[in-house]
């Protein structure tokens, strides 16, 4: 079992029962519904491992409901991504420090988005700058990864449905296993 594999079944095992604040799904099991939606739209492994790994930062940081009710934004996107960066390419890591801005564009851009999102997510919306303007728009499109993080956004968005019977992190090894950097 490579070591990365083992610290990412840690960090799921510890977090199992941490509820995704504010949304009805607990974190565990949004990201494995994240990475199951990567899988099915057909997306490559080191998509599919971004959205299984999206959230880590949450699992990875204290972000006690306290601080978000206080509208205090613990960067939990770029938290997971210096722990991604560490031990996955740079196309595992980048959607994972653009997803929470990734949104931000998608409202800016898409009529529709804000309305699919959940109400968690337009409350964090909020706290997390709300609409770019055009500059940034620009900005964020010509950053690396940045077409793969609207990605993962969307299945982010759709990945919280409580119960909904997943995958199990084991069958993401072998992805997880033939991206990882340190063995
Ligand atoms: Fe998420």
């Amino acid at each position: 079992m490579s070591k990365v594999f083992e610290e990412i079944k840690i960090i799921f095992t510890t977090g199992i029962s941490e509820e995704y604040l504010g949304e009805d799904v607990k974190l565990v099991e949004h990201m494995l519904q994240c990475a199951d939606l990567a899988k099915e739209a057909g997306a490559p492994d080191y998509l599919v491992v971004a959205s299984l790994l999206h959230d880590i930062g949450h699992l990875l940081v204290d972000d006690a409901p306290g601080a978000q009710d206080a509208g205090i934004d613990m960067h939990h996107d770029v938290v997971g991504a210096e722990w991604v960066a560490a031990r996955f390419p740079v196309s595992v890591a980048e959607p994972i420090r653009l997803h929470v801005a990734a949104k931000r564009y998608l409202i800016t851009t898409q009529k529709d988005y804000l309305a699919k999102l959940s109400p968690s997510s337009v409350h964090t919306l909020n706290m997390q700058g709300g609409a770019l303007n055009q500059e940034e728009v620009i900005d964020f499109i010509s950053r690396v990864g940045a077409e793969d993080a609207v990605r993962v956004r969307l299945w982010d968005d759709m990945a919280k449905i409580r119960n909904k019977p997943t995958s199990k992190l084991e069958d993401f090894k072998e992805a997880i296993d033939s991206l990882a950097l340190l063995s």
